[in-house]
């Protein structure tokens, strides 16, 4: 998106579409009089109140320079609402086919990138299986009329996460067909090309005489080999050390303990994780962030087959410990724990990993936030405090050491399930036997956050990239 700023009235701007935003009628004076007074008086017969969100869209009939007028509401002004408003102003904007977007939203300092990142969220569609006629384009230009002084390089760091994040959101998108194994780790391979990147694709068989046990195991049902995937990020300068770790399930049938047909019906989403730590790597390897990154994820489909793994198997990780399977729709967390264990030997000081990992937490959060499990409070705020600034929820959730008697096993030494109690609590606690304790170590469970099944808010149904925008941010706090 090439983003521009000037100064210049929204009346007399030149555009696809001109966006305003407003507390009320009241502050349209210039606007209701380019309509021949008549703009004020069709707002109210729409009922708009200049509350957060709103968006109404005007033909502007040559009454103005733009084809299409928007008016949006500012709520209460806050961050939070001018970024709700953004992604309203983003989605309508898709809709008009809009090239070019004007938007006043007057000054915007410090929160200039997260605003138009959350318009460019909202612009997004997956157009892959649309019919060529019935797509419609992206904004290519975004002109911010009247917006203040900007913070210097906004526009590259903004296209760097939007990118990012729209990458995630086709990688989770594509159908399982499409996004296997296989591919996502081409996926990941395309990062080479950036400077310091260097991406290494570890075969089945590799993963075997290594001992990744659970990727492996869940693997094994399915005729598409599973992988792992390790992206090395060494900046030159770089002084600090994070690692990544994602779930890359791209189609979870929940193995032999099968889905019901309807729990099925998105489980493409189940490779969410790998899609958020593939694309915040590539967003701060393209910046030329000063951090060192390792980041790993977890590629394999969880299917039915004559070899799929089963009920009652015990698998032997790389630190000794015993799983016993009760459950192979507890698949993720199998899958993460080689990961999480490569992650412990790095020489990251953070570990992060981002999975669909538990029905539990959309229960318990929905769609809107994603769960926060770590033991670290200072991790926790740096964490809560980059979503705060991208607008993405995020919610802490209890990991309650207690609780760790829920997955004791009768003959190994974990079950890879607790009870129905606090499933999302549980499915954290068994990830933290893959930690080391040195490590400041955080589990970011999107499985209500990364897919939309319906259209909410400014996200069209499907994939987010949530999560993609606030790591990126706070990956750059790590240097
Ligand atoms: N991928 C699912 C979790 C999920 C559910 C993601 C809904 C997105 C939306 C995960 O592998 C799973 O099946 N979890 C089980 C765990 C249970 C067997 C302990 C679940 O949540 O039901
Ligand atoms: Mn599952
Ligand atoms: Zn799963």
């Amino acid at each position: 998106m090439n983003i521009q700023s000037t100064n210049s009235a929204p009346e007399s701007f030149s555009a696809d579409a001109v966006a305003v935003v407003v507390s009320g009628t009241d502050d349209l004076k210039a606007l209701n009089e380019a309509f021949g007074g008549q703009l004020v008086a069709l707002l109210e017969e729409r009922g708009f109140k200049g509350k957060a969100g709103s968006v109404e869209a005007v033909p502007a009939l040559g009454h103005i320079g733009a084809r299409h007028l928007l008016v949006a509401g500012l709520g209460d002004g806050s961050p939070a609402d001018l970024m709700k408003t953004a992604g309203a102003i983003g989605f309508a904007a898709r809709g008009l086919k809009v090239d070019h977007l004007a938007v006043d939203f007057g000054a915007l300092g410090d929160a200039a990138e997260d605003v138009i990142e959350t318009l460019g969220a909202g612009n997004y569609r997956y157009n892959t299986y649309r019919r060529e006629d019935a797509r419609k384009p992206a904004i290519a230009t975004l002109t911010l009329l009247n917006a203040g002084d900007l913070p210097s390089g906004f526009d590259t760091r903004s296209n760097a996460r939007m990118d990012a994040q729209s990458l995630a959101r086709e990688l989770v998108n594509g159908p399982a067909a499409d996004i296997y194994p296989a591919t996502l780790a081409a996926a990941a391979q395309a990062l080479d090309s950036i400077d310091h990147v260097e991406v290494e694709v570890i075969s089945i068989e590799e993963c075997e005489k290594r001992g990744y046990v659970g990727i492996v195991a869940v693997g094994q049902g399915s005729d598409k080999p599973g992988c792992l995937v390790h992206i090395k990020y060494r900046p030159p300068g770089a002084t600090g050390h994070i690692a990544l770790v994602g779930k890359g399930v791209t189609y979870d049938a929940g193995g032999l303990s099968i889905k019901p047909s309807s729990g099925m019906q998105t489980m493409r989403c189940d490779m969410g994780g790998a899609g958020t730590m593939l694309a915040a790597t590539k967003a701060v390897a393209s910046l030329g962030v000063p951090v060192n990154v390792d980041t790993f994820l977890g590629c394999v489909e969880n299917m039915i087959n004559g070899n799929s793994f089963k009920l009652g198997d015990i698998l032997t990780y790389n630190n000794g410990v015993t799983v016993e399977i009760h459950n192979t729709d507890a698949e993720g967390r199998l899958v993460l724990a080689d990961c999480l264990l490569l992650a412990s030997k790095t020489e990251a000081t953070t570990i992060v990993d981002a999975a669909t990992l538990t029905g539990a937490c959309v229960v318990a959060l929905g769609p809107d936030y994603t769960g926060l499990f770590t033991g670290d409070d200072g991790l926790a705020t740096e964490l809560q405090s980059a979503a705060t600034s991208t607008g993405e929820g995020m919610w802490r959730l209890p990991l309650h050491a207690p609780y760790n008697s829920m997955l004791k096993a009768t003959w190994g030494q974990i079950k890879n399930v607790g009870g129905r109690a606090a499933g999302s609590t549980t499915a954290a606690l068994f990830l933290q036997h893959f930690v080391t304790d040195e490590k400041r170590w955080a589990h970011l469970d999107i499985a209500g956050s990364a897919f939309q099944d319906s259209k909410n808010g400014h996200w069209e149904p499907g994939a987010t990239g949530e999560m993609v925008r606030s790591l990126t941010r706070w990956i750059a706090t790590q240097a």
